[in-house]
């Protein structure tokens, strides 16, 4: 359709989440919202659609009031936090006018009274979408200026990092292809911006893309684009992320999640700088240097063949580590204090600094987290002390195993402890002793204690993921692994 409504143009990419318990509801919605050439995520409950929300990242959400278990009000609110660009369109039965009017006060962007026509849906969907491209372009643009105009600010004295930032210095000089290596929230994206940045591109796009954030499938046309037809809901035409990135640097975030039926699409494209778009006939040249970060083991996952060798190699033309905040502990406290300034000019506060104690034991402590982990936990103080001066009464650690005092232990400790604190099946022991871990395999060991979190998160996929430091595919495929296995063991006993 050159759509009757105008929406192809506005909505090639636009992403939806349906929320309804009625399943005829659903099918109807996204029947209609799929024809107007938008992706369309369906979910029965609230808590359904909060999981799915967070790696879905819609742009727009319809939902029902009446919902089982959350009500679709509360849900409102809960995703203006989840997913802060996300507008929302309520839908309510006739004569819950009043709850209309309260979602809209509540940041609603529109409602529709149920039962409604498809052109009705179509008007409001297009207003709502309409508005949330503004909100995106006005983002985007604004980073873009603040990203011109800063360079990024790599906080380190150290000598690992003194040395790793002359290293950036020099290869952000080359064309080379740059994997950037090292543990969750070291800063692994930080580098790969100056290395876009304080090369002769800075004055060409800087492309994201997170190859761990679209469902399987997805991935092909976010990265080479697709034309128009190319499959069912490709109203028009859509230029990907290698088109985006022409001229300048083009980011594959945690690369080791990239799709392996992709890997030798990806591969061709680096090599000859030209792809097709799905669909596409026509080769398009890019001039596009290649920019990819992991935090996971990809030697291990080439191993495993999940990952393509030559892929690899292709890669890791110029590889980066980036050390691990524990392995480099002088930097802490300036760290400590850039994130006090950032913080503090966010929350409209003024402090003096952080008390010498506070500074020991941040400086004892073994942040698994790494710098994020650092950057978290001085943004909670800011926002919890009422005095001029951060204490380390005011450092509210992450672990649930932590003595009352609040102190940071050493890293082992800490490690075994919140291992022992947490899962029922794994003993607690007073000195953190790991012999007294059950005699499992390590793979059992793992398994427990991954369900055993996913339980404390309430079966929320995403922040499980997070508190793990692993990526939530990882999370997915352990679960579809271990159903099977379990399915295959039922089967076998039948
Ligand atoms: N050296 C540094 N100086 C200042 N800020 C830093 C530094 N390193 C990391 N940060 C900040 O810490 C946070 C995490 O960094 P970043 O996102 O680059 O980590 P990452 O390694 O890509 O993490 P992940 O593997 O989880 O994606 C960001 O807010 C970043 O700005
Ligand atoms: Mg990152």
């Amino acid at each position: 359709m050159e759509s009757g409504v105008g929406i192809e143009r506005l909505a090639t990419r636009a992403r939806v989440l349906v929320v309804d318990d009625d399943g005829l509801m659903r099918s109807f919605l996204e029947q209609a919202l799929t024809r107007m050439g938008l992706t369309v995520q369906a979910e029965p409950s609230a808590e359904a659609a909060l999981e799915a929300a967070g790696v879905f990242e819609p742009d727009l959400a319809l939902l029902d009031v009446r919902l089982g278990g959350m009500d679709g009000i509360t849900l409102l609110g809960r995703l203006a936090t989840a997913v802060p660009d996300c507008n929302c369109i309520v839908m309510t039965a006739h004569g819950t006018i009043e709850i209309a009017i309260q979602a809209m006060k509540m940041g609603a962007s529109d409602f529709l009274v149920k039962p409604f026509a498809v052109d009705a849906l179509e008007v409001v969907v297009e207003k709502a979408l309409g508005v949330a491209r503004l909100k995106r372009e006005n983002k985007r643009l604004r980073a873009r200026l603040r990203r011109r105009s800063s360079a990024p600010c790599i906080v380190g004295k150290s000598r690992v990092m003194l040395q790793l930032q002359d290293l950036v210095r020099t290869v952000a000089r080359s064309p080379a292809t740059v994997l950037v290596e090292g543990e969750s929230g070291t800063g692994k994206e930080l580098i790969a911006q100056a290395l876009h940045v304080w090369g002769p591109r800075k004055k060409g796009p800087f492309v994201k893309v997170n190859c761990a954030a679209l469902p399987d499938g997805l991935m092909e046309s976010e990265l080479f684009g697709h034309d128009r037809g190319a499959f069912t809901g490709a109203t028009g035409m859509l230029r990907g992320k290698f088109e985006l990135a022409d001229g300048g640097s083009l980011l594959l975030d945690e690369i080791s999640e990239m799709e392996f039926v992709l890997q030798p699409k990806l591969l061709r494209s680096i090599q000859e700088k030209e792809f097709y778009r799905v669909g596409g006939s026509q080769p398009i040249q890019v001039d596009v240097r290649i920019l990819a970060t992991t935090n996971a083991d990809l030697v291990s996952r080439v191993r495993d063949g999940m990952f393509r060798e030559d892929l690899y190699y292709r890669l890791r033309v110029v590889p980066i580590q980036v050390p691990a905040l524990r392995d480099r502990r002088d930097d802490i406290p300036l760290l400590a204090q850039h994130f006090l300034q950032t913080a503090s000019a966010e929350n409209g506060k003024v402090f003096e600094g952080i008390h010498k104690e506070a500074i020991a034991r941040l400086m004892d402590y073994d942040w698994p987290g790494n710098v994020r982990e650092l950057e978290n936990m001085i943004q909670r103080a800011v926002v919890i002390c009422p005095e001029a001066v951060i204490g380390h009464e005011h450092l509210l650690w992450d672990t649930p195993a932590l003595p009352a005092d609040r102190q940071a232990p050493k890293h082992q400790a800490f490690a075994a402890g919140r291992t022992l604190a947490v899962h029922p099946a794994l003993p607690r022991t007073d000195g953190g002793a790991l012999s007294a871990l059950p005699d499992l395999p390590l793979r059992e060991l793992e398994r427990l204690w991954i369900l055993r979190i996913l339980e404390e998160e309430g079966g929320n996929k995403s922040r499980t993921a997070r508190r793990l430091g692993i990526n939530v595919r990882t999370i997915r495929n352990k679960l579809r692994e271990w159903e099977d296995a379990s399915h295959a063991r039922a089967g076998a006993l039948s």
